[in-house]
């Protein structure tokens, strides 16, 4: 046998013993790795003379086609022995239950915001949005409120440096959602009915107040909206929101500078084992500022308010939560604490619909 029929009888038989896709891995740098054995023969085909070359040539590059085929038979074969050995003891009991994970839960503010764009939806509402950091003339001045109006005390308002003002407005963190009034009247042609849920901010921090908190704005602009249209629809809202036929509301006259006339909204309630039940005329509670958009709100917004009239309305979604949900502080809403988010938390399916109950 010559030397070469030798290598490859060797090699074969390595590569038939070999057992591992490691051992045969071995095997192939052996034979075609850079020192191995079939390539030193192929290099000494460069110093072989013509008619040598001829002859040994096909040899040597037999050898090394038959072992390459030979490799990547074994290792075709390895491979599925592999799989097939995964495949049987890898297996999932798909009548286990399942394993306790560790579950998150949506927020109290987040399912309400949900409600509420529900309900409105159903109404016709439009959900819009607007930025946080809120410019002087959205916040203020287009609602009426001047710079020197004693208004912009009350609201304890977070404002930003003077050299972070963008064309010459001072910057603010929006310390209502009313600015969104402003942003959609000015970007978008009545008929308008929309709600602007969102953040706003106001240096104040108690039981009952959080520097951050959240508001839903609403607002109606058409022709010939009265009063009227304005308690139907927070009647509406209420009864829905709250899931309950007796909801009785109270309107006193209020002020605010971006509505005339002003209305604050109370709502009935009695106290059943210690807890404000929403329902009846037992007890009223403030639940909503409102009234008729201004006129000068209307005009600042390049509206004529002898065609285009309209009602607006604001109220704070945590307090919201609180009293249908009944958590009674606020702070706890940011805690980020894992016992009140699982206690208050709701299921992501939890979705709510008008037919399927808006409460969850
Ligand atoms: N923006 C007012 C507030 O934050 C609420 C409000 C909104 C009142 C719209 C009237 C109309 O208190």
């Amino acid at each position: 046998m010559s030397d070469i029929e030798t290598l490859q009888t060797e090699l074969i038989a390595g590569i038939d013993s070999a057992d591992t896709l490691e051992a045969l891995e071995a095997v192939r740098v052996s034979a075609l790795g850079k020192q191995g054995s079939v390539s030193a023969l192929l290099k000494t085909m460069g110093g072989m003379s013509p008619e040598e070359r001829q002859t040994q040539g096909p040899i040597i590059n037999g050898l090394r086609e038959s072992i390459s085929l030979a490799l990547a038979a074994k290792k075709a074969e390895l491979e599925t022995a592999e799989l097939n050995r995964r495949l049987a003891t890898e297996r999932v009991d798909m009548t286990l239950p399942a394993p306790d994970a560790p579950r998150g839960t949506i927020h109290p503010v987040s399912q309400v915001m949900d409600e509420l764009a529900e309900i409105f939806a159903d109404m016709g509402f439009a959900v819009a949005e607007g930025p946080e950091i809120e410019d002087d003339w959205h916040n203020f001045t287009a609602l009426n409120i001047p710079e020197t109006h004693p208004a912009r005390a009350m609201h304890d308002t977070f404002y930003f440096p003077d050299d972070m003002a963008r064309d010459g407005q001072k910057m603010v963190l929006r310390t209502h959602t009313s600015p969104v009034q402003i942003r959609t009247m000015t970007s978008q042609e009545p008929p308008i009915r929309i709600i602007a849920p969102g953040r706003v901010y106001r240096s104040d921090s108690d039981a009952t107040h959080t520097p951050m908190f959240h508001q839903i704005e609403g607002l109606v602009i058409d022709k010939g909206i009265h009063l009227g249209h304005l308690k139907w629809t927070l009647e509406t809202f209420l009864k829905a929101y709250f899931e309950r036929e007796d909801v009785v509301l109270r309107l006193r006259p209020s002020y605010f500078p971006f509505t005339e006339p002003s209305v604050e909204v109370d709502v009935g309630y009695s106290v059943i084992n210690g807890k404000r039940v929403i329902g009846g005329a037992e007890d009223w509670m403030e639940v909503l500022g409102s009234g008729m958009v201004h006129r000068k709100v209307i005009e600042a917004c390049g509206l004529d308010p002898d065609v285009w009239q309209g009602f607006a309305f604001g109220t704070g979604v945590d307090r919201l939560a609180m009293l249908k949900y009944g958590m009674d502080d606020l702070r706890a809403f940011f805690d980020g604490d894992n016992r009140w988010l699982q206690h208050y938390g709701f299921d992501a399916l939890d979705v709510p619909t008008l037919s399927g109950g808006v409460g969850a």
